[in-house]
């Protein structure tokens, strides 16, 4: 008896142990982000959508069938003293012929549509709108080529029109997933592969990048924000503006030279300095107020979660590149008072 006992404690405090490592998953302290890739909010994601219904159901139907049959045969046929072995189906051809041409016939049927659209949600129209992703450990950056913006950790894009990402890595595989606008796709350092992007009307739109990259993988998430037409245009020419001085013997004039020392060897801000985008560069932060979240989307933007990153980015994201500068309280205050005008 004692042994099974034992056993049952072991399996306990396994299953405590397990849960108790899932749960700290969320001790971070992250944005909660509602992965769902059941509702598609544009016509990519809708495509993904209409193909797996049809699946889902066509499964479910094989799924009852094939067990059904399984239980009734075995209530059916089930030994009982006395009773004969039940007829035997064992080389029956025209069973053997039938359960071989109806799954053929069912994959063949999934199968067309399924690389059919693979093709089509990777293929970017003529008249896409063109965006860059880049990827690194641990943030997307994103490019736009035809207006000269660079910005990173929120992918800003028109509403009701298709964009066009092309995607690339600086370092190691990464993954693009924002469900509720289209599949995954992979960044291949050296490669570019494509991704058709759209959504219905504007919005938020979260996703994760969706290739272990190293330690802090599960922190590197994705945004898009899709504005009308108009808001776009107005983002757009906000972003090529550069950051205007501080006000002399402000605290964010202490903080741009704070800046100065400390952080441009990896980060911009335009006017005041330039990190060429080819050479190893973290997040551009002209316009760092434009977006909601810090650290590559593992931190919604509040002070006190700058003041944490600041602090020390690698306690927040695990190997980040950003080191611990040992800036001191009053470092990080200046350096908060200026990226705060860096709208
Ligand atoms: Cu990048 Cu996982």
């Amino acid at each position: 008896m004692l042994p099974t006992r034992r056993k049952k404690l072991g399996r306990l405090l396994v299953l405590t142990a397990l849960a108790i490592s899932l749960a700290s998953c969320s001790i971070i302290g992250i944005p909660d982000s509602p992965l769902n890739s059941l509702d598609p909010q544009g016509p990519f994601a809708e495509r993904i959508d209409n193909l797996f219904w049809p699946v889902f159901w066509v499964a479910t139907v094989v799924f009852v069938l094939v067990e059904g049959a399984m239980v009734v045969s075995l209530f059916l046929f089930r030994d009982r003293p006395g009773r004969k072995e039940p007829r035997q189906i064992h080389g029956n051809n025209k069973l053997e012929i039938m359960w071989t041409i109806i799954p053929a016939v069912i994959l063949a049927s999934i199968a067309i549509p399924t690389v059919r659209g693979i093709t089509d949600l990777t293929e970017c129209g003529a008249d896409a709108y063109p965006i860059q992703v880049i990827g690194h450990q641990w943030w997307f950056e994103y490019r736009y080529p035809q207006e000269e913006v660079v910005t990173g950790t929120e992918l800003v894009m028109p509403a009701g029109r298709e964009v066009c990402a092309t995607m690339t890595s600086e370092d190691v595989l990464h993954n693009f997933w924002i469900p509720a606008l289209n599949g995954k796709r992979y960044l291949v350092p050296g490669q570019e592969t494509q991704l058709r992007l759209e959504a219905f009307e504007p919005g938020t739109f979260i996703g994760q990048c969706a290739e272990f990259c190293g330690l802090s993988h599960s922190l590197m998430r994705a945004r898009a924000v899709a504005l009308t037409e108009d808001e776009f245009a107005s983002w757009v020419s906000s972003q090529q503006e550069p950051a205007a001085q501080p006000a002399e013997g402000s605290e964010a004039a202490a903080g741009l030279e704070v800046f100065l020392n400390r952080c441009t060897q990896c980060h911009t801000v335009d006017p005041f300095n330039v990190v060429a985008l080819d050479e190893f560069s973290g997040p551009d932060l002209t316009h760092f107020m434009s977006r909601d979240t810090i650290a590559g989307g593992a931190l919604e933007y509040s002070r006190e979660n700058l003041t944490r990153w600041l602090a020390n980015p690698p306690e927040v994201k695990p190997g980040s590149y950003m080191p611990d500068l040992g800036l001191t309280q009053e470092e990080i205050d200046s350096l908060i008072a200026f990226l705060e005008t860096l709208e």
